[in-house]
């Protein structure tokens, strides 16, 4: 992707996608969402976002990628004219602040395969304790992090298709072998089926507000949506590609691993007697109690396996998140990838410092006393994710319905697939981007601002 020549193959670009979605918002953010928001409740509302309004978002954001062939600025820009330029300015700026944090994250996950394999963790005691000491522990978390930008930024550099694109193809398989390895093994454990009731059996009390903004915010987040990750990806696929398929692909992929993470760790939860309802903190507490549970030699091989892929599936999350100001750099200002690359990387993960630092270290951003004593990293995640990604979502439809027209976007999705035009795929998305996704993602925003900050 060193240039606009774009990705390999069909398969190069689904695998890139998918990497994209599937990371640390499925295996780390997924589980302590639906422990905090009502279980099985959240994990219903969550699907029906995924499918019903993500799923056509998916397919414009591509589209119009395909269509102008630039990046998330440039492609409203050059389809619509510098005003809608401004909303891939918006995404591009959630991009950095979201990198900002997520980097924070994949470096606990870096870390915690470091402390499992080579050192004593699984001999903690308490690990709750041990998390906790570990996320407010500066120096770890320094050097972990920046270890984590410094790859994200050479391989961005080098471009994903080499490389990145054949890595993942193993990786991913691997990661859902071991995830499957595993939840067989938790589902034996006592207490399991406790786990399982509260992931499965909705409970229709829980449905309110707070429950249906953060079930979107998380599809928004898992499947890389809102914010011109996949405007800037489908910039580099050419005409031949079958959209709705691939866009099909992406999207079973991200919510299978979402779900597998879930079936894994609430019968852990149970069946260890910790609350679903920890937070950020939830898998770091939860798993290392069963790779301990393991035995010392196969604990190590297996938990410092799990964390290792999962910065694997965190990385290839990383680099389609700084791709996006990346490619706005290359193309719109005409500045050199490499230089772009090393100071974006640099910048981004200043920003992140007061997210690193807001877990215990620095009290004043650990809890923000104008955001209900959360932490900065919970601020930023909610603001720039959950708030800022389904409006991303809004305004591109917008986008869509008013500007580009869905004449227009119904002739770029069927070069790729002929018999599109007609059909009642063609009828259903229209409807849900002209119609529906506005609508409901403008209120669901204006609600949650309402709820939030007044
Ligand atoms: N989808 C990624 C995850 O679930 O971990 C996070 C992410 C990557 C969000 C890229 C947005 C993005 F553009």
């Amino acid at each position: 992707m060193a240039n606009r020549g774009g990705f390999s193959s069909r398969i190069g670009f689904i695998v890139a996608a998918a990497g994209s979605a599937v990371g640390l918002g499925n295996i780390w953010k997924f589980p302590y969402e639906v422990g905090q928001n009502g279980g099985a409740m959240f994990l219903l509302v969550y699907l029906i976002c995924t499918f019903l309004i993500c799923f056509p978002i998916m397919i414009g954001e591509i589209a119009i990628g395909r269509r102008a062939q630039k990046d998330a600025y440039g492609s409203y820009k050059s389809i619509g004219g510098k005003k809608w330029g401004t909303i891939g300015l918006f995404g591009i700026l959630c991009g950095i602040m979201i990198l900002s944090f997520y980097n924070v994250v994949a470096g606990w996950a870096f870390g915690y395969f470091l402390e499992i394999s080579f050192g004593d963790l699984l001999q903690s005691e308490d690990f709750r304790s041990f998390f906790g000491g570990y996320v407010s522990d500066i120096w770890d978390n320094l050097i972990f992090s920046i270890c984590f930008m410094i790859i994200t930024a050479f391989i961005v550099v080098k471009g994903v298709s080499g490389g990145i694109e054949r890595a993942s193809k193993i990786l991913m398989p691997m990661l859902y072998v071991i995830l499957l390895g595993l939840i067989v093994y938790s589902l034996t454990l006592d207490n399991a089926i406790e786990g399982i009731k509260f992931y499965l059996l909705p409970d229709i009390s829980k449905l309110n507000l707070e429950t249906i903004y953060s079930a979107l915010g998380q599809a928004f987040f898992s499947l890389s949506l809102g914010m011109g990750a996949l405007i800037t990806y489908g910039s580099y696929i050419d005409k031949k590609q079958n959209i709705i398929s691939s866009a099909a692909m992406i999207s079973v992929m991200d919510v299978s691993v979402a779900f597998l993470a879930g079936l894994l760790i609430f019968p852990l939860v149970f069946s260890q007697g910790q609350t679903p309802s920890e937070g950020p903190g939830l898998v770091f507490v939860a798993l290392p109690g069963v790779f301990n549970a393991m035995g010392p030699v196969i604990g190590k091989v297996v938990g410092g396996g799990f964390f290792l892929l999962l910065c694997f599936a965190a990385l290839t999350s990383t680099i389609s998140l700084l791709e996006v100001p990346v490619a706005y750099l290359v193309d719109e200002k005409k500045l050199p990838r490499k230089a772009v690359v090393w100071m974006l990387a640099a910048f981004i993960f200043i920003v992140g410092l007061p997210s690193m630092l807001s877990q215990g270290a620095v009290e004043s951003f650990s809890s923000l006393g104008f955001y209900g004593d959360k932490s900065f990293l919970d601020f930023v995640s909610e603001v720039f994710s959950d708030i800022s990604l389904p409006l991303g979502g809004c305004l591109m439809s917008i986008f869509i319905a008013v500007k580009w027209k869905t004449q227009n976007l119904s002739d770029e999705i069927s070069e790729g697939n002929e018999s599109y035009k007609g059909s009642f795929m063609e009828k259903a998305i229209n409807l849900i981007l002209v119609y529906v996704s506005p609508i409901l993602l403008g209120l669901i925003f204006i609600n949650t601002v309402l709820d939030k900050f007044f």
